[in-house]
């Protein structure tokens, strides 16, 4: 799909705890050619000091519906009031941007592995992924139990398995202690997105282990379209932007 700056309506805006919002948004002509890690970048419609766009992964799309759907945490300035408008109010979106998840072949076996907002771009990935396979593990971490959210709907997607820091739920201590990791090898196929230690930690395993891993990076971004290249991360190959050749990276590609 061709990238495209408009003015979506927010028919829903669902606070799934005090720090996460689940907003869904009109999308008239809805073009269902988006893809699994793929972003858009939201205005901070009334913010008077943020006015650069915020980047956010697509959670979800609904062609038949015609809505998009952003999980957004609520961090600062600009997600603040992203997350404060009220169903009914419009705000400028540009999406989709960058270059999203390779998908696997049939019948592989893969995991897909979240920390904090990084679950987002998870779930629209893992719907992509039903077609080809149906060994799909979902592997959530995050700093305690209530900073979990939709493990219902993460549940009909695959196996779900949990860690929190403190115990809270699921395994005690971060995402990559979780038992899962003892068989690894059986997985042909790794995906994640999260804090960047985390996905450090998970590339290292995978490239330990011989299995193709895709990380999904959130580096600060400001325009989006690969012109102030405030997002660059290292690659092979030099100096790449992640709005634009990401934020979806093959781990042996990058220099980590
Ligand atoms: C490609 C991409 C996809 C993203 N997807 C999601 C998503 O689906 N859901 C979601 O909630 N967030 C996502 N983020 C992160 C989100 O863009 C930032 O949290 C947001 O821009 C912060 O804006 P703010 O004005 O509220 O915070 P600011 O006031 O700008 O900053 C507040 C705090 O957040 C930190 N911060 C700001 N931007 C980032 C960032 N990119 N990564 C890590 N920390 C940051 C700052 O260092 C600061 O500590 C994504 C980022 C990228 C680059
Ligand atoms: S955000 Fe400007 S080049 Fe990537």
């Amino acid at each position: 799909m061709r990238k495209t700056i408009k003015d979506l309506v927010l028919l829903r805006n669902i606070r799934l705890n005090p720090d996460n919002h689940l907003l869904i948004f009109k999308v008239p002509g809805f073009d269902s050619d988006i893809k699994p890690g793929q972003f858009a970048n939201i205005e901070a419609k009334y913010s008077t000091s943020t006015f650069l766009r915020r980047p956010f992964s697509i959670h979800n799309i609904d062609p038949e519906n015609e809505t998009i759907h952003f999980l957004i945490k609520r961090v600062g300035e600009g997600t603040r009031h992203i997350t404060d408008l009220k169903e009914g109010e419009s705000v400028s979106v540009v999406f989709p941007l960058g270059h999203g998840f390779t998908l696997p072949e049939r019948d592989e076996k893969v995991l897909l592995i979240g920390g904090g907002c990084g679950v987002a771009p998870l779930m629209m990935l893992a719907r992509a992924i039903r077609p080809y396979s149906e060994d799909i593990h979902i592997l959530l971490g995050a700093r305690s139990a209530k900073d979990l959210v939709e493990l219902d709907e993460y549940s009909q997607m695959g196996e779900l398995h949990i860690t929190t820091e403190d115990g809270t739920a699921g395994e005690k201590g971060f995402v990559t202690q979780h038992s899962i990791f003892k068989n690894v090898s059986e997985f042909n196929r790794i995906y994640t997105c999260g804090p960047e230690p985390m996905m450090k930690a998970v590339a290292g395993i995978a490239m330990k282990n011989n299995i193709w891993c895709e990380v999904s990076l959130e580096n600060m971004m400001a325009c989006g379209f690969g012109v102030c290249l405030c997002c660059v991360t290292e690659t092979k190959e030099g100096n790449k932007s992640v709005c634009t050749h990401g934020p979806v990276f093959n781990v042996n590609d990058l220099k980590w």
